[in-house]
């Protein structure tokens, strides 16, 4: 009887609002924006869709929970999905499922509801976020069902007074938060096509960057970034601030061909400048403050982690687990990681902790050397026993 709609403003998520009413007779729709720094006013996007027959519009401000509940956590994981996308469009979705099924229960609506397609991963991370949040609660999903055409799509609002769209449709499909930009589809999709110019829009061309490197030092505490320059920064203005400063110098472009979940392999551009840039220094922050074998370890389960939160497993017992884990190596990844952006690079030049594990007395080739040399002969003896007692096998047979 009465749905919560998540709602973009876009022609398929308004459309959704007549559909689920006229076809699938809900009686009141509810929509639901949230302000995850899309870069979009948001009082028009609310209007419409009252305009579109919605009961209520609801815009929800979630830029602060974005970062720090979502984003940070991935950067603590060194979360790279296929070893290079930083999750910035994924990372998303665990929380509009959230704020979904929030506002389910404050407005006691029956069901939820979403405008992805049955391509994508977007859908996924939707039914299953939600499932985990609340299981008794229903989700609709009328786009994967209504089997409309773009155009189709578009006759169809226009009945109901949703009207067609202004602009000349952009070909590209893209997605937009304060982490970043997913960009696909239109030219993108034949692979061996370098991507124009006009797809990006957070990054410079290399070619007008700046002519001298900029040098940032990021401050984190217990694996969370705090500073920039020594000025701390609450966690959305730092992460604007790295966009901004990383964009100027082209950091954070992606040219990828990724696995969907669904099967499908397709050709992303990814925008992602402070998030590249907060898991290349927060990694070689671990570097010096975690031992080699929490540090290797780690690793493998980043991996792992990467692929739960890509393929909608946010809320799941695995994902809980391995976060236990990296709360627990986080607690002494504090101090400083210096960056210098330089055309279209990012490349970390120094690091400092009070934590820092690393010994000058055992790693200097100078007279100040404190490392038992000796000690290294028997060590050497005992690690290749194995390896001896084999050889000697082999060669005897
Ligand atoms: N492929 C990315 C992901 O699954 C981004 C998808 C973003 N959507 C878009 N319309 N470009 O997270
Ligand atoms: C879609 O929204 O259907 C395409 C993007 C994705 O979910 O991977």
């Amino acid at each position: 009887k009465k749905v919560v709609l998540a709602y973009s403003g876009g022609v398929d998520t308004s459309v959704c609002i007549p559909y689920l009413k006229h076809e699938w007779g809900v009686e009141e729709v509810i929509t639901l924006a949230a302000d995850l720094g899309q870069g979009d006013e948001l009082e028009p996007v609310r209007k419409k869709a009252l305009d579109s027959g919605a009961a209520q519009s609801l815009v929800i401000n979630a830029q602060d929970s974005f970062i720090r509940n979502y984003a940070f956590p991935a950067i603590q994981a060194n979360a790279l999905y296929e070893n290079r996308y930083p999750l910035s469009t994924a990372l998303a979705r665990p929380l509009i499922a959230k704020l979904l099924v929030d506002a389910a229960a404050d407005y006691g609506a029956d069901a939820v509801a979403h405008g992805c397609t049955g391509k994508g991963n977007d859908q996924v991370r939707f039914d299953v976020s939600i499932a985990a949040l609340n299981p008794d609660l229903k989700v609709l999903a009328p786009a994967r069902e209504w089997g409309m055409s773009r155009e189709e799509t578009i006759a169809y609002g226009e009945k109901y007074g949703i009207p067609s769209p202004v602009k000349k449709k952009s070909p590209y499909s893209i997605d937009r938060n304060l982490l970043g930009r997913s960009i696909e589809a239109g030219p993108l999709e034949d692979p061996w096509t370098e991507p124009l110019e006009e797809v990006y829009l957070l990054t410079r061309p290399v070619d007008n960057t700046p002519n001298s490197p900029e040098y940032l030092e990021i401050g984190f505490e217990q694996g969370i970034p705090v500073s920039i320059n020594d000025t701390r920064y609450d966690p959305v203005r730092l992460v604007e601030l790295l966009n901004e400063r990383a964009g100027i110098h082209g950091v954070g472009r992606i040219d990828m061909i990724e696995n969907r979940l669904v099967g499908i392999k397709s050709r992303e551009i990814y925008e992602a400048p402070a998030l590249l840039v907060l898991i290349a220094a927060h990694r070689d922050l671990e570097s010096l403050t975690l031992t080699a074998d929490v540090s290797q370890y780690k690793r493998g389960l980043e991996e792992t982690y990467s692929r739960l939160v890509y393929n909608g497993l946010w809320y799941s017992p695995l994902k809980q687990a391995l976060d236990a884990f990296i709360a627990q190596t986080q607690q002494r990844v504090t101090g400083t990681v210096r960056i210098k952006l330089f055309k279209g690079q990012a490349t970390t030049v120094g690091r400092k902790s009070d934590y820092s594990l690393y010994t000058p007395d055992l790693a200097t080739y100078g007279a100040e050397d404190q490392f038992d040399h000796k000690a290294a002969e028997g060590f050497i003896y005992v690690w290749g026993l194995p390896t001896r007692v084999w050889s000697q096998q082999v060669r005897n047979s």
